[in-house]
């Protein structure tokens, strides 16, 4: 069996799903269930005997050691992370407090069972640590994408915890020889996407009538995937990547993010339109920029194409089209997450 963390949120409960729909070997999913955790994400598994749902704390040593000794898990793959640049600008403390210090308790945890096995199984463990294009920190316009050998130079308080992870991962394998993978991947966009992130914000601002806030001058350019094959990549690095390897996973498509906000504001025209029969273009409203705002991520994903055959198999076109027709087939989700929490932060960040 496996050990998810963070599995409860955006892209570790589409990876869950995801594994089960591959393979019957069972997943327990450790997740603190903050707010960006829902175990709604992971309804569809009630009563599935492959799967068991533990609500804890990544940086509870004592906790995950006991969950470790009890299922005997052959890889650990960490989801779990404070994720919302605008957040950590807001309050930082919980990233270094998850991300980094969390980090840190739960690989002292894995070394702590990975050295008590057995030489084979100890030979088989992986730990996959998931993390963000975002270390990479900021391109201009005609620098080449990131590459694995990129520097790392990260900008925002979210960044730099994400970076600092990625760094004691690193450490872990080189000074105790921890059989690590790291992933850094693009933007996801997908199902069970939160709405405070760009994507999901604008289609159900959309349809509530509101304000499409567009940060700056909208220029500022991500490089989208689907989440399905972040899921992909993540199983293929865990089956046959290089033990202490970094693979960047990413779509090639770069996008501005007024293009976004154009897309999905046509795919809205044509699926969903509006009741006055006017465009969903006149919601855009520019707002203020994010301080310390990143101009353009690009990830070249080369190496994980061409070691382990990785290749996306959506196009940008074909995923935003799924995902927008998902929030219009889940009105109940949406529902639910836009609870009073939910409220208060938008409230204060586009006061
Ligand atoms: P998310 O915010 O939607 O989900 C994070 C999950 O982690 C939630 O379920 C939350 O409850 C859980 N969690 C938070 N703190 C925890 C703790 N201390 N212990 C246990 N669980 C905890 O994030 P996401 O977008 O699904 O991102 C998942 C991972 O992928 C993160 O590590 C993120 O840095 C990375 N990533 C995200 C993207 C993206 O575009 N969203 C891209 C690249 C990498
Ligand atoms: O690049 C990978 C990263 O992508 C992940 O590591 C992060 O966890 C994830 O949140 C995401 O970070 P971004 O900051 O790129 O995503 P976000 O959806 O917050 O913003 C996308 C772009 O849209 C960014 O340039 C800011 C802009 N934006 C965002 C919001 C929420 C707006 O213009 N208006 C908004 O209201």
């Amino acid at each position: 069996m496996i050990l998810v963390t963070g599995g409860a949120g955006f892209i570790g409960a589409n990876f869950v799903l995801d594994w089960l729909s591959h393979s019957n070997e069972p997943i327990l999913t450790l997740d603190k269930l903050t707010y960006a955790g829902n175990v709604e994400n992971l309804h569809s598994l009630q009563g599935d005997t492959r799967h068991t749902l533990v609500q804890g704390d990544i940086g509870d040593r004592d906790l995950v050691a006991q969950l470790l000794a009890q299922h005997q898990p052959r890889a650990v793959i960490n989801f779990a992370a404070e994720s919302h640049v605008d957040r950590s600008i807001h309050g930082p403390g919980d990233f270094i407090q998850t991300n980094i210090v969390g980090t840190f308790n739960l690989l002292e945890a894995v070394r702590g069972y990975w050295s008590g096995l057995p030489a084979a199984d100890k030979a088989a463990f992986r730990f996959l640590h998931v993390s963000t294009d975002e270390v990479y920190g900021s391109l201009a316009k005609d620098d080449p994408a990131f590459t694995e050998s990129s520097h790392i130079e990260p900008n925002s308080p979210y960044s730099a915890s994400k970076a600092a992870s990625d760094h004691l991962v690193r450490a872990w394998h080189h000074t105790y020889g921890l059989p690590v993978l790291t992933t850094n991947c693009s933007n996801n966009y997908g199902p069970y996407h939160f709405p405070e992130k760009l994507i999901p914000l604008l289609i159900v601002n959309s349809l509530a009538g509101k304000p499409l806030p567009v940060y700056g001058d909208g220029q500022q350019i991500r490089d989208w995937l689907y989440v399905k094959d972040h899921c992909s990549a993540i199983r293929r690095v865990l089956e046959a990547g290089r033990l202490g390897e970094v693979y960047n996973v990413g779509g090639w498509n770069e996008k501005a993010n007024i293009d976004i906000v154009h897309t999905v504001c046509a795919l809205l025209d044509e699926l969903r339109p509006r009741a006055d029969g006017r465009a969903y273009k006149e919601q855009i409203t520019y707002v203020t920029d994010r301080p310390g705002h990143d101009r353009r991520y690009a990830i070249d994903a080369r190496k994980l194409e061409s070691e382990l055959g990785w290749k996306p198999a959506e196009t940008f076109e074909t995923g935003i089209r799924k995902t927008v027709q998902w929030y219009l087939d889940n009105p109940q989700w949406v529902a639910h997450v836009q609870s009073g929490a939910y409220r208060d932060w938008v409230q204060k960040q586009y006061a």
